[in-house]
């Protein structure tokens, strides 16, 4: 076996996404097309339950899409270039980031929690601003591999932004039920449209990521090439 258990905790995210939250997506945009297909002309052949199951599926996808993005962060947090582990072994490990870590993961879980539970407006506004705050402000700890230099094809930006729009997603289901004049229901396909592009460029730049990450005990030797792409010894190792 060639990965040792840091390689493995790595791959729990990408193993996530391809066998739980892509096959999600696939059955929520049917259902989807389904449930617009019946709303606007066919009503016999289509089942009346499709909406309800779009809606159930849906819900599904949100939670794995935060569910995923937590347990990448959590990796990146612990084991990434300036991470928990690297701050410990120089001696500059503050234990109290440790904690408001921690506590800032509970808080977004418990705020994702309560979002689905939440029946009035304000709550679901609350507890969903709470969620992408929490999400956001872990995205943005020392560890995090985010590409800001390239942030036009970073896993990173398109994965935060499509995790929000599920947020909002979740947050507005009521909203598209109650309105009467279909103006939830059209933000909802529009930014969903988006949403779908978004999960395309994440399945893309994913496994480019993948790709370019070297197994735990090859890092050493592989982190020894340039990297730099103004520097002339580019893209050669010594
Ligand atoms: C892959 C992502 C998604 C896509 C592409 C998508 C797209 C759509 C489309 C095309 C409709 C039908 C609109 C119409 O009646 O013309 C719809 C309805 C709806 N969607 Fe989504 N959606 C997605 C995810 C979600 C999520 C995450 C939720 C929230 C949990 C959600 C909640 C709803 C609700 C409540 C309706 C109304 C259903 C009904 O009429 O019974 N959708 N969506
Ligand atoms: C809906 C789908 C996905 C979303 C929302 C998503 C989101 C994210 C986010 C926000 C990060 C954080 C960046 C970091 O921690 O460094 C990340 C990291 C990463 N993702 Fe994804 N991702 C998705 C699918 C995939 C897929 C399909 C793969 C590969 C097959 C993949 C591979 C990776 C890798 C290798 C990392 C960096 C290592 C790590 O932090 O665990 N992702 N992803």
């Amino acid at each position: 076996m060639f990965l040792n258990l840091k390689d493995i905790i790595l791959l729990l995210h990408p193993i996530l996404a391809c066998t739980f939250v892509f096959p999600v997506i696939g059955i929520t945009t049917f259902l989807a097309l389904q449930t617009r297909q019946r709303r606007l002309k066919d009503t016999t052949s289509i089942p009346a339950t499709v909406g309800h199951l779009h809606v159930k599926l849906g819900k599904l996808l949100a939670a794995g899409v935060v569910g995923i993005t937590l347990v990448a962060l959590a990796y990146s947090v612990v084991f990434g270039f300036q991470g928990f582990l690297m701050q410990a072994e120089n001696n500059a490990l503050q234990p109290l980031s440790v904690v408001l870590v921690v506590l800032m993961f509970v808080v977004t879980i418990a705020a994702t929690v309560f979002l689905y539970r939440a029946q009035s407006k304000i709550w679901r506004g609350v507890f969903a601003l709470l969620s992408g705050m929490g999400v956001t402000i872990l995205a943005f700890q020392p560890g995090v591999f985010r590409r800001d230099d390239e942030w036009w094809i970073s896993h990173f930006y398109f994965g935060l932004a499509s995790v929000m729009l599920m947020i909002f997603s979740v947050a507005i289901v009521h909203d598209i039920y109650q309105d009467r004049s279909l103006r939830w229901r059209r933000i909802h396909m529009g930014l969903n449209a988006l949403v779908l592009v978004l999960f395309l460029l994440q399945g893309i730049t994913g496994t480019r990521d993948l790709l370019e990450i070297p197994l735990s005990w090859q890092a050493p030797v592989v982190y020894q090439c340039n990297f730099d792409p103004r520097s002339p010894q580019f893209k050669t190792c010594p």
